[in-house]
């Protein structure tokens, strides 16, 4: 898959205060439970409310003219979590799906999902191949939802799959190119992540998009997620467009 290039922004950079705008932003989604407990409510109304923040969420970056949204809704090590919350986040998905489907297929949304498959529950992954079956022709956002996702799981299931081609003498090792591991990825055809936005103070990637993430900017918001609003995304997007980015080399006026 690759992205349309021929979107049209209803609000310009220059209104969200952003020199340049990035055409990725991934979401690491922080803070529910902190946010819940704060207010003395159970874990789970936090993520109901982050489910209301990523509504908000999806909505201002389709406005603003971002291509692509990549949200970590569950990583591979959240299995871990109480049964209960688990449950409860596989429910949310479920209705996320079930209810909001309809609504980013009207607004031309094309929704992808990364992560390891196998081991789902086929009720779930059923939903998923759905969501990403209906909006596989539209032209507009790109919401890639990382489910059951760990970012070194993902290249070893690349490195597998290059290699098993190999093995079959399809590719040699010199084959094995950074394209071609890319190319591997579940983000096949997506650009990298230009802006990586994590929620409630944490300065970690947890496993998300390490091969991606390579040079991408970071962004740290006090805010926990579920405050999460569009006034804190036009900040994190105004503090990108006021990056240098050098990709390891120097700037123009440094040459
Ligand atoms: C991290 O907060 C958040 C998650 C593990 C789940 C993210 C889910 C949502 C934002 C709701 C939308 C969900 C779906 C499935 C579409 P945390 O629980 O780790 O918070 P804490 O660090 O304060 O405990």
């Amino acid at each position: 898959m690759s992205v349309s290039p021929d979107r049209k922004p209803e609000v310009t950079a220059a209104e969200t205060g952003s020199g340049k705008l990035p055409r990725h932003v991934a979401f690491i989604m922080d803070g529910n439970g902190r946010w819940a407990t704060a207010r003395g409510l159970p874990r789970t109304e936090g993520h109901r409310q982050g489910l209301e923040a990523l509504r908000r969420t999806i909505r201002h970056a389709g406005k603003v003219g971002i291509e692509v949204v990549t949200i970590y809704s569950f990583s591979s090590e959240n299995w871990s979590r109480p049964p209960a919350e688990v449950s409860f986040l596989m429910g949310l998905l479920r209705r996320f799906v079930q209810r909001d489907l309809s609504e980013l297929h009207k607004e031309n949304v094309r929704i992808r999902i990364i992560g390891g498959r196998d081991d789902l529950e086929r009720g779930i992954a059923a939903l998923l191949e759905e969501a990403e079956e209906l909006t596989q022709h539209n032209t507009g956002l790109n919401l890639v939802v990382a489910f059951n996702y760990g970012g070194r799981s993902e290249i070893v299931r690349a490195a597998q799959c290059l290699s098993r081609r190999v093995l079959a003498g399809e590719l040699t090792p010199e084959d094995v190119t950074e394209d071609a591991i890319s190319g591997a990825l579940d983000t096949a055809g997506l650009p990298d992540p230009d802006l990586i936005i994590r929620t409630s103070g944490e300065m970690r990637l947890s496993n998300f998009l390490l091969w991606q993430a390579a040079y991408s900017e970071f962004y740290f918001c006090e805010k926990h997620w579920p405050d999460f609003d569009e006034a804190a995304f036009d900040e994190a997007l105004s503090c990108f467009g006021s990056r240098q980015r050098r990709y390891g080399g120097l700037n123009a006026k440094a040459l």
